[in-house]
């Protein structure tokens, strides 16, 4: 089920011409810095965009003009964990890594405790409403929320056609807080709340 609406997803995605998913994500990072949680934040996990993601580049240089600290995930195909290392230069420090995600090249890799994160921006194949969600299928954010020892909030970064109706989440499945689009921000705890 999970895979076929991957496929149909990822399809979608890939149509958004080149100049639209740039203006979208241009979109997403003006209602994303708006938000009081972003500006509170100091440390902020962000993916860099590959395949055809919501482009974060954007976010990542604001951060880092702002002074606020980006930290990014590392992969490690071994556990399926993902690694934290903070980001200084996206220009410098980035090469493909596993999978061809843009990860820091060893001689740049800062590793950093996730017990500091502030935020957390979360990349995702497609989200339902209530911010459960589909990735690639190696459920890494899934583990990476999971293994948080304090409460750190979490945005899906998503394009309007990956909000689905519904994920059928397993139990494993970690929602995210809240989820910005194009269009609009997603609370996602408010609609958990009503379906209590
Ligand atoms: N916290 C976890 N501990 C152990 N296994 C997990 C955890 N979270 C997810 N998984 C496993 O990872 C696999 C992929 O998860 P899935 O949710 O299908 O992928 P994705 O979230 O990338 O779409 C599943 O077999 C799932 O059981
Ligand atoms: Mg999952």
């Amino acid at each position: 089920m999970k895979q076929r609406i991957r496929e149909e997803i990822l399809g979608m995605r890939r149509e958004i011409p080149h100049s639209q998913r740039k203006e979208y994500s241009l979109s997403i990072f003006q209602r994303l810095i708006g938000l009081d949680l972003f500006k509170a934040s100091h440390n902020i996990m962000a993916y860099v965009a590959f395949r055809n993601e919501v482009e974060t580049l954007p976010v990542i240089r604001h951060c880092l003009l702002e002074g606020k600290r980006v930290l990014i995930p590392v992969s490690v195909p071994k556990t399926r964990e993902l690694l934290l290392s903070e980001l200084k230069d996206p220009e410098r420090d980035l090469r493909p890594g596993t999978y061809g995600v843009p990860e820091p090249a060893p001689e740049f890799m800062r590793p950093f405790p996730k017990e500091d994160l502030d935020l957390i921006l979360v990349p995702a194949v497609a989200y339902d409403e209530k911010g459960f969600r589909i990735g690639y299928g190696a459920g890494y954010y899934d583990r990476f929320l999971d293994g948080l020892t304090r409460v750190v909030p979490s945005i899906g970064l998503a394009f309007e056609l990956q909000i689905i109706d519904r994920v059928p989440a397993e139990p494993t499945d970690r929602p995210v807080d809240y989820i910005v689009t194009e269009n609009r921000l997603i609370d996602c705890r408010q609609r958990n709340m009503q379906c209590v």
